[in-house]
């Protein structure tokens, strides 16, 4: 099956999550979260060994908090970018989501979360694009996903584009009043990519990749949400890029067999470029919760 997508490619995805899941379990946490953790109230001197799950787990928890999701809900839910399942499996712990979704566009994970089975779940190998559900969601949630939506050779317009049939597309699956949660690194003190760091990351790490702005966020959800919840935290992936770079260094010799000396200096380095890009403030992470508008709005341009 051939995935086309107008973001990061199919076989670009793959270059990067399918470098082998065992890899990544090294080091990520329990959760098996890939997005930046929420620190709040964790204190620095917490072992890295209870810090990081704890820290993963509240992030999850506040995404259920910005679609609403309470304690017994039931709720459907799809989440768009679901990587290893962190959000599938931690969902319908106290009773708060009763069907989770997910989609990926990564063969590996897709795999990997067939054979987890997790129960009340279901995996599709997909993009957004192409998610024509059968009912209406009460909820969707999206971490970590949004930056591979556009790619690095667009210019502004045809981001917005993107960005504005994304967030058209959660309007259509979402039931009327439902809610909506973006977590999105995104540049800030920086204008664009550009740079040493920049150059490293879109070539060997995250190829086709492109971080929007917050400006680019705001005009293309505008006429199909409400937004009622904003934070920007670049300390929140300060702190877990420091932990996961860590807990990698940790298990060293284990990585260097599984992807080679090679493969483990340039997660090395790219943990660290990302770390330096939070820390000098050129990028941030932002955390947005949306309400769904009962009709688009029709903004004039
Ligand atoms: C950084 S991972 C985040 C995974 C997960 N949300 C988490 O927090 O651990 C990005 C995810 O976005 C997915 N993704 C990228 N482009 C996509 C697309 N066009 N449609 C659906 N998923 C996509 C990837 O397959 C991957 O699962």
């Amino acid at each position: 099956m051939t995935i086309t997508t107008a973001g990061t490619t199919a076989a670009d995805i793959a270059f990067h999550y399918d470098l082998g899941n065992d890899f990544y379990a090294l080091w990520l946490d329990e959760t098996l979260a890939y997005t930046a953790a929420r620190w709040d109230g964790i204190p620095p001197g917490e072992p890295d060994a209870t810090a990081l799950p704890r820290a993963q787990r509240a992030k999850l928890d506040h995404h259920l908090d910005l679609v609403g999701a309470r304690p017994g809900d039931g709720l459907r839910l799809l989440d768009v970018g679901c990587g290893w399942g962190a959000m599938l499996a931690h969902a319908g712990r106290d009773g708060r989501i009763a069907h989770a979704t997910g989609l990926t566009i990564s063969r590996a994970q897709y795999d990997f979360l067939t054979a987890r089975a997790l129960p009340g779940t279901e995996t599709r190998l997909e993009s957004w694009e192409d998610h024509a559900p059968e009912r209406p969601y009460d909820a969707v949630v999206s971490m970590g996903a949004f930056e591979h939506f556009a790619t690095a050779g667009m210019d502004r317009a045809e981001r917005l584009d993107v960005y504005s049939r994304y967030f058209e597309a959660c309007h259509r699956w979402l039931r009327p009043s439902g809610r909506m949660s973006l977590q999105c690194i995104a540049y800030d003190g920086a204008a664009d990519g550009s740079g040493p760091i920049g150059d490293f990351v879109g070539a060997d790490v995250f190829p086709s990749a492109k971080l929007p702005r917050l400006s680019e966020i705001a005009a293309a959800c505008d006429p199909y949400f409400s937004v009622v919840a904003l934070t920007a935290s670049a300390d929140d992936y300060v702190r877990t890029l420091a932990s996961w770079s860590a807990r990698l260094l940790r298990a060293r010799v284990e990585a260097e067999r599984l992807v080679g000396p090679e493969g483990y200096r340039r997660y090395r380095r790219y943990l660290r470029a990302s770390e330096v890009t939070f820390l000098r403030g050129a990028a941030t992470l932002y955390r947005i919760g949306f309400r769904r508008r009962d009709e688009p709005l029709r903004l004039s341009a």
